[in-house]
């Protein structure tokens, strides 16, 4: 089982204040798993119908994700999603930068996309957008990859690799949503290699003082949430 530094345990909302440590955040998921898994086992031995097949499908994938954050996903950065409320506000503002901007094509990169959630807002709110997601774990990278293939839109692209390598050089804007020290550290990477203009917005966590928030966004989601959205000089 991976273990986390507290402070860079990524939960959307206060879960911290709750328990007293990662390491029982990780515990309680494991519970969690193992009440899913017993829900499941009891439901295939139950006669199947259409009723019952359908929360055994949501059950089924949540077990499959829970688990798959507790064994495979070896990084300090769970597959978590920006939630409903943070997407839209974050392509609303991305939308209006692009116009304002008037860029065509607007260069869009998510650093660490996970399953494409945020991409997949974004490249459809900005249709002169070119979006790229980057995500270095393969499940989530392909699952996020094999949906833009079947749905679109055709502005959306992914990439299953490191993004620390990946030149920023030619981006208008990124956006990404990773744990408060990985965030500080991708602010310095961004701030050698972008080109003055583009923005950068962090989903939760603030970057390093090189950087001065143009807005600091708050949501409810409906958990308190917010993106610190930058500039750069
Ligand atoms: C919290 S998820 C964010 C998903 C998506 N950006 C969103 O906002 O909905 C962060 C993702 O970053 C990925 N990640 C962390 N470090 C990475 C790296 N060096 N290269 C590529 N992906 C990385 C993790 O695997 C994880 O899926």
């Amino acid at each position: 089982m991976p273990s986390f530094d507290q402070k860079d345990f990524p939960m959307p909302f206060s879960v911290r204040k709750i328990l007293p440590s990662a390491q029982s955040q990780l515990n309680i998921l494991g519970g969690v798993t193992l009440a899913l898994a017993a829900f499941a086992a009891w439901s295939l031995l139950q006669p199947l119908t259409w009723t019952s097949a359908v929360p055994l499908v949501f059950v089924g994938y949540a077990f499959l994700r829970i688990a798959y954050e507790l064994t495979l996903n070896r990084e300090n950065v769970p597959t978590l999603a920006t939630t409903f409320a943070g997407r839209r506000k974050i392509a609303n503002f991305l939308r209006e930068d692009a116009s304002a901007r008037g860029k065509d094509p607007y260069r869009v990169i998510d650093l660490g996309s996970g399953r494409g959630e945020l991409t997949r807002v974004i490249a459809k709110r900005i249709p002169q957008a070119k979006v790229v997601g980057i995500e270095f774990a393969r499940i989530p990278c392909a699952q996020a990859a094999l949906v833009q293939r079947w749905l679109g839109p055709k502005n959306l692209s992914y990439e299953c690799r490191d993004f620390w390598p990946f030149d920023c050089s030619d981006i208008d804007a990124a956006v990404f949503y990773l744990n408060p020290s990985m965030a500080r550290r991708v602010g310095e990477k961004l701030h050698r290699e972008l080109k003055p203009g583009s923005v950068v917005i962090s989903h939760t966590f603030p970057l390093g003082d090189e950087w001065t928030p143009l807005k600091i966004m708050d949501y409810r989601s409906p958990f308190k949430e917010r993106a610190y959205i930058y500039r750069k000089d």
